[in-house]
């Protein structure tokens, strides 16, 4: 429990970070699930890189430019696509294989189109891009001596030297209290420098592609610890997830579209073209306000995606998992439509960071979905999340080696984590209860359309939720629920907070009291201290519980 780098999470960004670090470092990476679960092994579409002749640089910061609505550092943006390719070359090296465009012995790969890209510049392999990814990732950090891993190991809290962090930026982070979610201990692990790889926090609403370990705790516990928390209300919805009763999270992939799948309503006209001149290839946000809005004003409960006029060879070849499983639902895409609706799936937010993942909080990394360093705007384009987790993964990795051979400083001795008096609950419906009262009041009230009363609505219900959470978190003994719920709550005071501070319609964040642009485009901040239920109080729970017993 003393390694040089702890990585919290094993998704694209962690395994890629751990990789780095453990050229000259010991890493223990833990997880909260097995470790290939995470959003990444799920992703679909694939990668998106700057990979063909007819392809430039300029041209894919611009489309990243363009979908983030104003948002984007434009310094970041140039940065992460300029490294993309090399960085993609690494998961090659490793093993990843991706799509070739004929056979495995066509030397160039396929490359996929999706909304807002304006060339064809997705790597992926076939329709399941992530777990292509996660499998080469996972064999190389399993064959790497100098990095243990721990499995259903979930991180509560960030450990810093400081009990006023939040305002002295001078603090360091040295590890973090981990809870073995099995045996029920509380490790304390110490660590020279610490990355959250934590993912996104789709399961702040009741519908979502993500998966269950998206709850938002890496950016739960960078808000805990001190670091600002940006651009929260952009909460990038999917357009088109399955629309089936029994189908949980499952994603159509937007390569769908890129290959000509139109958008119809149940009477089989298309209604694309209505609301924007690129149609089917618009951006996420476009896309999804348009569902949105023909499903409330027309009443229908689901739109359908229809590529049922292409060769079914072609369907089948291209998206086999999407075929496979929407044919577990009785649904044969190469024949008819698919029921699809729209439902969370990135989240922009997050920790901000600088080029290099690093916080304002010294040896303490971000990187992946719960970081925030400007390369999404206001929008994320589709297929820049894996390449963002890749980039930022090796630089955030490369700068902490250095920052830990230029401070080789032993980390302080750390307080071991104490349970208090803590009891065990005997009424654990009082989690599931909460857990679900937030996700509706995230969907109804917070969701991609918003107005002002609706936002008011929900903060007050999620802050008088975080009251009883926050009480039920002190009086029994923690479990792996219990931290997720605690988690959940303030990401989404984080994401109504950030909202109600936006006095603009922009990007994914749409406000009916606020229709139009702002004149001047600003990031969000939630700055530490300025929470509606203060850092005080979740601090003063910890101390309870690190106090000698
Ligand atoms: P993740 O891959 O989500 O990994 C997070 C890790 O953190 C997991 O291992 C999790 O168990 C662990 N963890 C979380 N909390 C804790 C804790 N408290 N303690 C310990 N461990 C913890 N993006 C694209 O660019 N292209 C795509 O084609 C694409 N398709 C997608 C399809 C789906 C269905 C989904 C859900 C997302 C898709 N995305 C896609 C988005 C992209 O997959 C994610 O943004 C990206 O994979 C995030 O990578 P990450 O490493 O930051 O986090
Ligand atoms: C998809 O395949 O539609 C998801 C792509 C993404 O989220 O970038």
């Amino acid at each position: 429990m003393d390694p040089d780098f702890l990585v919290i999470g094993s998704g694209l960004a962690g395994l890629t970070f751990a990789l780095r670090a453990a050229e000259q470092g010991s890493v223990l990476v833990v997880s909260k699930d097995r470790l290939p679960e995470s959003a990444t092994h799920y992703a679909q579409g694939g990668i998106a890189s700057v990979w063909s002749a007819d392809d430039s640089f300029d041209a894919h910061v611009e489309d990243t430019l363009i979908a983030g609505a104003g948002l984007c550092h434009r310094d970041l943006v140039a940065l992460v696509v300029r490294e993309g390719p090399e960085r993609i070359r690494d998961l090659i090296a490793l093993g990843t294989s991706f799509s070739r465009r004929e056979t495995r012995d066509d030397p160039e790969y396929d490359l996929g189109q999706e909304g807002g890209h304006s060339h064809r510049r997705i790597l992926h392999a076939s329709d399941a891009t992530g777990r292509e990814i996660m499998r080469a990732l996972v064999a190389a950090v399993r064959a790497t001596p100098n990095i243990l891993v721990l499995e259903r190991h979930l991180a509560i809290d960030l450990i810093t030297d400081a009990t006023e962090c939040p305002t002295a930026q001078s603090c360091s982070c040295w590890g973090a209290y981990v809870l073995d979610r099995d045996g029920g201990r509380v490790h304390t692990v110490r660590a020279r420098a610490t990355l959250l790889a934590t993912g996104g926090a789709g399961k702040v609403y009741l519908y979502t592609s993500n998966p269950d370990i998206a709850t938002g705790d890496g950016i739960a516990m960078a808000c805990r610890a001190g670091v600002p928390i940006g651009n929260m209300e952009f909460i990038q919805f999917h357009p088109t997830c399955l629309y089936h009763p029994a189908a949980k999270s499952f994603l159509i992939s937007e390569a769908l579209r890129g290959e000509g799948a139109v958008l119809r309503r149940p009477d089989g006209t298309p209604f694309m073209a209505a609301y924007d001149a690129r149609a089917e290839l618009a951006p996420r946000d476009v896309v999804a306000r348009a569902i949105d809005s023909e499903m409330k004003v027309r009443g229908y409960d689901c739109v359908y995606l229809d590529i049922s006029h292409q060769p079914r060879e072609f369907v089948i070849g291209r998206f086999p998992t999407i075929h496979a499983r929407c044919l577990q639902y009785g649904i044969d895409l190469t024949k008819e439509p698919i029921p699809v609706v729209p439902a969370a799936h990135y989240c922009c937010g997050g920790a901000m960071t600088d080029a290099n993942g690093a916080t304002n909080i010294r040896r303490l990394y971000a990187a992946g979905e719960v970081a925030m360093t400007g390369l999404h705007g206001a929008n994320r384009l589709a297929s820049n999340s894996l390449l963002e987790a890749l980039v930022l993964g090796h630089r955030a990795g490369t700068h902490a080696l250095e920052v830990v051979r230029a401070n080789p400083r032993t980390p302080p001795p750390l307080p071991p984590w104490n349970p208090g008096g803590a009891t065990d609950s005997d009424e654990s419906v009082v989690v599931t209860q909460n857990w679900d009262e937030i996700r509706r009041v995230m969907w109804n009230y917070v969701g991609i359309v918003r107005s002002n009363r609706r936002l008011d609505r929900a903060l007050r219900r999620i802050l008088a939720l975080q009251e009883e959470i926050l009480r039920y978190y002190w009086d029994f003994t923690i479990t792996g629920d219990l931290i997720e719920l605690r988690n959940l709550a303030l990401v989404a005071e984080l994401i109504i907070v950030s909202a109600i501070k936006r006095k603009e319609s922009r990007g994914l964040h749409h406000n009916i009291d606020y229709p139009s642009l702002a004149a001047t485009a600003a990031d969000t901040v939630v700055w530490p201290g300025e929470r509606f239920v203060p850092d005080a109080q979740f601090r003063a729970s910890l101390d309870r519980r690190r106090a000698p017993a």
